[in-house]
């Protein structure tokens, strides 16, 4: 396997399925499934997951919302989530645990560096909610971070598109997908991967970005497997 250590990062939004809003237990299960694929294989997986299925901080700004105050919700949808995705996982009999960035021990375990990366020694998946703990900040910004953190060996994006386009391929039907793109190239022509303070802390440590449709089944295990379905993103 190319991988030994990954941070997964999730969309809130995929977590709706076919649904409006809120949670698709049918997705959640396939996710589960596709997870238990790679675990199998001693690959070691922490998950960010975002919370845009439930809200959106940057939409509550828009709607006359206090910034900071759309933020914290946003940071609270992400660790609903979070716990719908461990359920989902220890039902699939994934050993999972849940740390949290923001402090509520009645219900996570708080975000303890060592001890998330001995969690996942032991092979438990280990899922961060409450992004990274501040107002600001995006769940890609705490994917990197924590990905950094736990020394992953590259962060996978999964999104609904299969990867990084020339254009939009949603809007622009000749619109070709790069195998591989390296940081300064996504940032010259402008391509959309993560917002620019998650993406440049990524281009800083060098951490690889792979982005994939996550939506697919079994595509998890093929983008461990190197397989080129995705785009990676490179120094
Ligand atoms: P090891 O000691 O490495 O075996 O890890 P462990 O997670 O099995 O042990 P620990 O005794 O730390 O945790 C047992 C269970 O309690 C796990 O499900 C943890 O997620 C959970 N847990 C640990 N600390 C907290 C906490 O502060 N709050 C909450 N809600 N759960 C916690």
């Amino acid at each position: 396997m190319k991988y030994k250590r990954i941070l997964l990062k999730l969309s809130g939004e995929a977590l709706m399925g076919t649904r409006q809003y809120g949670i698709d237990p049918v997705r959640l299960a396939e996710y589960a499934e596709d997870i238990k694929q790679i675990t199998d294989l001693g690959i070691e997986v922490a998950i960010v997951i975002g919370g845009g299925n439930i809200f959106r901080g940057i939409a509550g700004a828009s709607n006359g919302m206090d910034r900071v105050q759309g933020d914290h919700m946003g940071m609270l949808a992400t660790i609903i989530n979070g716990l719908a995705l461990q359920s989902a996982l220890e039902d699939a009999n994934i050993p999972t645990r849940l740390q949290s960035a923001i402090k509520m021990n009645e219900i996570a375990e708080p975000f303890i560096r060592r001890k998330a990366m001995r969690h996942l020694e032991k092979g438990r998946v280990v899922i961060f909610g409450g992004g990274t703990g501040n107002p600001y900040f995006t769940t890609d910004s705490a994917a990197v971070l924590r990905a950094i953190e736990i020394e992953a060996d590259v962060i996978l994006k999964g999104t609904r598109v299969d990867g990084i386009y020339t254009s939009d391929p949603e809007k622009n039907a000749d619109a070709t997908r790069y195998e591989s793109i390296t940081f300064n190239d996504v940032l010259k022509k402008g391509l959309k991967v993560m917002d620019t303070t998650a993406f440049t802390l990524s281009q800083e440590n060098k951490l690889p970005i792979i982005v994939f449709d996550m939506n697919t089944r079994g595509n998890l295990l093929k983008v461990i497997s190197g397989e080129n379905i995705g785009t990676t993103v490179n120094i």
